[in-house]
């Protein structure tokens, strides 16, 4: 029993290599690479509903005097994935990104050619639970979409987003949360985020059975106003639409 110790030990160090490894390098690669295809057929399905949503940021006015001046406003978005939300900011927009997975950033930037009309300020290889390098009070609009499920901690992440916004800043977020009718689908989503499960280790820890429409919700952030509803997507087939794309979302403004 006693020389099977060290075999077991070494065994279990190479098993950890592995799995740290994979969750640096691998996983943050497929994620870029592998999914970015299903979320851009998401992305055609939400643009009419998304370009509504986000429709009132052209109205709102920087509280930065400088931006002000020239009609431009400063945007944070945060986890942007390929940027598929670029197209939605008004001309002038001063864009930041801060985003965990590093593979994304030379897509952040290449959007720049399909996207003249922003100036993609900086990258920042980052979580949005502790945005050092976003001054307080410093940003006019902050944006995710299909973000807080992800996140380590919603709480941390929305107290930041707070911290950042101006005063009067607003924070636009588009969310899929637990889902509400169908209890097998919440099953599902039960099952599929418990940190054991394969999808966790495929889908960069995303979990489907979060309330992050409650967290918001909860006025111990700090937010002035904040005006949010749930709602479906239109895509419906699949078993990825039926556990994530088509099942609740919710989607609404905080203002600071
Ligand atoms: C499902 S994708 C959505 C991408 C994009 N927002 C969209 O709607 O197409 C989730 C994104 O959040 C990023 N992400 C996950 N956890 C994060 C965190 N703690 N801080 C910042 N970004 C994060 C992921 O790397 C990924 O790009």
């Amino acid at each position: 029993m006693s020389s099977l110790l060290p075999s077991v030990m070494v065994g279990s160090a190479i098993v950890c290599l592995v799995i740290k490894y994979y969750n640096s390098h691998i996983q943050p690669w497929f994620f870029s690479k592998v999914y970015n295809p299903s979320l851009a057929v998401y992305h055609v399905h939400c643009r009419e509903i998304k370009r509504k949503h986000f429709e009132s940021i052209k109205d709102h006015k920087s509280a930065d005097p400088e931006l002000r001046k020239k009609g431009a406003l400063r945007i944070l978005e945060i986890g942007p994935g390929p940027g598929y939300n670029f197209e939605f900011y008004p001309p002038n927009s001063e864009l930041t990104a801060v985003e965990v997975n590093r593979f994304f950033e030379e897509q952040f930037f290449e959007k720049q050619a399909d996207h003249p009309h922003i100036k993609m300020e900086r990258f920042v290889v980052g979580f949005a639970e502790d945005m050092k390098d976003v001054p307080d009070n410093s940003v006019d609009i902050v944006v995710s979409t299909m973000v807080l499920c992800s996140v380590r901690s919603v709480e941390g992440a929305l107290k930041e987003v707070h911290r950042v916004l101006a005063p009067g800043g607003k924070y636009y977020f588009w969310e899929h949360i637990i889902e509400h009718e169908y209890r097998l689908v919440r099953l599902i989503q039960h099952i599929a985020s418990h940190p054991l499960c394969m999808y966790q280790f495929v889908f960069a820890g995303c979990k489907l059975n979060r309330k992050s429409d409650e967290i918001i919700q909860k006025n111990d952030l700090g937010f002035s106003h904040i005006d949010q509803n749930r709602f479906r997507t239109p895509q419906k087939s699949g078993l990825h639409a039926i556990c994530i794309f088509h099942s609740s979302h919710v989607k609404g403004i905080a203002t600071k």
